[in-house]
């Protein structure tokens, strides 16, 4: 062989080890499970990236996490370059539907996807879905709501402002009828008013969508409770906030503080979350957010690894801890495994998150 030649194999060959283009997709060298995560603006996703992947690991496969930055065309890369080193398996929490040639691309390679915590809608390329109860967190926010404000004892009304999750992200739809099934029989009997839009349902997109915070983002949500104050509330007190996450509540308090109306911590109204936050549990402590609905990632990734384990090795899965049933994509049914969401307040978080090992005392501070 000529020295030209050899140098030309030897930069197709550095170049193929460096792309992983022909990966054999054993783990001998190639990617197992590909782990593509949708954003990092709301904390938990960098948890549960984390979590999953050293889970995998301890199961012996090899693992690579990917963030989206809410970003659908990155994602999509991420997808593809997962498929291209060979992964097998691929746990997706998108964006938005737009994931959907991605997912045709993995199913079209043999490549198993895992839907993990939001449904992959409109797409029949997947098998399985894992999440926590979705309606549940819904319905745990409104019961907090009406528990704080004594609804069922209470002699005058209430006044409640309503906000809910991403319009591209199918749980927001669930954890907002679950909430509104425990609220809807108290606005029916007069105990309590919602101040601006009022969808009764999700169904009604239309006022849904005025009440929504596109992409989860809190600077959104900070912004449409700053024009509640100065509007459709400015003749109003407020009770009760039900916001659908951590990082939409902390947006709420700080709209409300910086309003004469609310400008003290025991001025505020009673406002919901979700995720059990690093910050936000320093809310809950301070008296700045009623509750939080913890979601153990830690509970969510050990499934999600034993589900996948079950698929690779082509058995029928059994997870502990965990209720199956089915949820429709809209072009199919997907065997869908919920945990069980847990309600967090001032009095059990020290017990449910501190103890268990999910926050330190120190982090706290
Ligand atoms: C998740 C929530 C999260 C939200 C925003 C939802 O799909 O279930 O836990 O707060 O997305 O990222």
């Amino acid at each position: 062989m000529n020295k030209k030649l050899m140098i030309a194999l030897a930069v197709v060959v550095s170049f193929v080890a460096s792309t992983g283009l022909f990966a054999s997709g054993n783990s001998e060298g190639g990617l197992d499970i590909g782990i593509a995560m949708p954003e990092t603006h709301v904390a938990r996703w960098v948890t549960d990236g984390e979590t999953l992947k050293a889970n995998a690991e301890a199961a012996g496969y090899t693992a690579e996490v990917a963030f989206a930055d809410a970003d659908q065309t990155k994602q999509n890369k991420q997808i593809s370059d997962f498929i291209t080193k060979g992964a097998k398996l691929i746990i997706v929490a998108s964006v938005n539907t737009g994931v959907n040639n991605a997912l045709a691309e993995a199913a079209a390679e043999g490549v198993e996807i895992i839907s993990y915590d939001r449904l992959l809608m409109d797409s029949d390329d997947f098998n399985y879905y894992i999440t926590f109860n979705l309606k549940k967190v819904g319905e745990l926010q409104g019961k907090s709501i009406a528990d704080a404000l004594d609804l069922d004892h209470a002699k005058e009304v209430k006044y409640i402002t309503l906000f809910a999750g991403s319009p591209t992200d199918n749980n927001a739809y669930f954890f907002y009828d679950g909430a509104m099934e425990v609220l809807n029989p108290y606005i029916e009997a007069g105990k309590l008013e919602v101040v601006g839009p009022y969808p009764k349902t999700a169904a009604d997109l239309d006022t849904f969508n005025r009440i929504a915070t596109p992409g989860w983002k809190a600077e959104l949500a900070k912004a449409r409770m700053e024009n509640l104050l100065t509007g459709d509330a400015l003749n109003y007190t407020l009770d009760a906030v039900l916001a659908p996450n951590d990082p939409v509540a902390r947006a709420v308090v700080e709209a409300c503080l910086n309003d004469a109306k609310y400008d003290s911590i025991d001025k505020l109204p009673i406002i919901t979350g979700q995720d059990g936050e690093l910050a936000t549990v320093q809310y809950i402590r301070d008296n700045k957010q009623h509750m939080t609905v913890f979601k153990d990632s830690r509970l969510l990734a050990k499934a999600t690894i034993t589900l996948a384990d079950a698929i690779l090795k082509n058995k029928v899965p059994s997870i502990e801890g965990t209720v199956k049933t089915k949820f429709d994509t809209n072009l199919k049914m997907v065997d869908t495994f919920l945990l069980t969401p847990i309600l967090v307040t001032k009095d059990n978080y020290k017990e449910v998150i501190i103890d268990s090992g999910y926050y330190t005392e120190d982090q706290l501070k």
